[in-house]
């Protein structure tokens, strides 16, 4: 379903941030990206949201070259970025409004099947009863419930997610990372993430990519045969941790010789 087909890039100050990294992503496929902090992992998410183009390969969605964003794709990033005058449910509706100024010059009436659909999406992330509350009365991790159901409003195929959980206690993060799951699962998303954790990796993913010190590329990867619904439970089982030695070792190997 997507294909990021020998992505390279250079930034104009010389520095190659990615060679030749190949991805293949199947529908409804979950897959983790972990790498050493500087290897392109977010230029790679960049270039894949067509934000960015890269200087050699290509990136294609259904069969469909990607070279400038698009709504089927979603992002999530490390900061919710939520605007602080308006609404949880306000800031969820955004895309929407985005999306729609080109059409709504012929109508004034707005549109009420997006409006129902908004209240299955708040119970599914777990907002129900903070609709109207402000982002400076959210927690860290209910800021980024807000900016998943942001992400999802749009029923974007692919959802790109860049370290989504990298600001947040551990905690939180532990039941946002069990929450996503269930919720990305429920909704059929096509997931690629970057995440610094492991664990976390292997708690979500079918694959787990591991990617070199810049400029990146895959070192290897580690497929998830964990089963669905996971929970974390499951991070005392043996296979989770031989899972998570596996790719352990992969990113050992990639570990720069001083
Ligand atoms: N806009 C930019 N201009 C120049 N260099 C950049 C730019 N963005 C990132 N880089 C460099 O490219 C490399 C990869 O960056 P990045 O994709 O952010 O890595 P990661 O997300 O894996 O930490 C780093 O060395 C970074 O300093
Ligand atoms: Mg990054």
């Amino acid at each position: 379903m997507l294909f990021a087909d020998r992505i390279s890039h250079t930034y104009p100050n010389g520095v190659q941030a990615l060679r030749e990294f190949s991805l293949q992503v199947a529908r409804g496929q979950f897959v983790a990206i972990v790498g050493p902090s500087g290897c392109g992992k977010s230029t790679l998410l960049r270039i894949i949201a067509g934000l960015l183009q890269p200087s050699a390969g290509a990136v294609w969605l259904d069969g469909a070259r990607i070279t400038q964003p698009s709504p089927r794709i979603g992002l999530m990033f490390q900061d919710a970025a939520l605007l602080p005058w308006r609404t949880v449910e306000q800031n969820i509706r955004l895309p929407l409004e985005l999306g729609s100024k080109a059409s709504r010059q012929s109508s004034h009436h707005g549109h009420p099947s997006l409006a129902s659909s908004i209240a299955p999406l708040i119970q599914l992330v777990g907002l129900s009863g903070f609709e109207r509350a402000y982002p400076r009365e959210l927690s860290g991790g209910m800021a980024q419930r807000v900016a998943l159901a942001r992400a999802l409003i749009t029923q974007p195929p692919v959802l790109l997610l860049d370290e989504p959980f990298g600001a947040l206690d551990a905690m939180t993060r532990e039941n946002l990372t069990a929450s996503v799951e269930s919720i990305l699962r429920a909704t059929g998303t096509t997931a690629i993430m970057v995440t610094h954790s492991i664990t976390e990796a292997v708690f979500l993913a079918d694959q787990v990519v591991v990617c070199s010190p810049r400029p990146g590329s895959v070192v290897g990867s580690v497929p998830i045969t964990l089963p669905r619904p996971r929970t974390w439970a499951m991070e005392s089982w043996p296979e989770f941790g031989a899972l998570v030695g596996r790719a352990r070792e992969l990113l050992g190997r990639t570990a720069p010789v001083v």
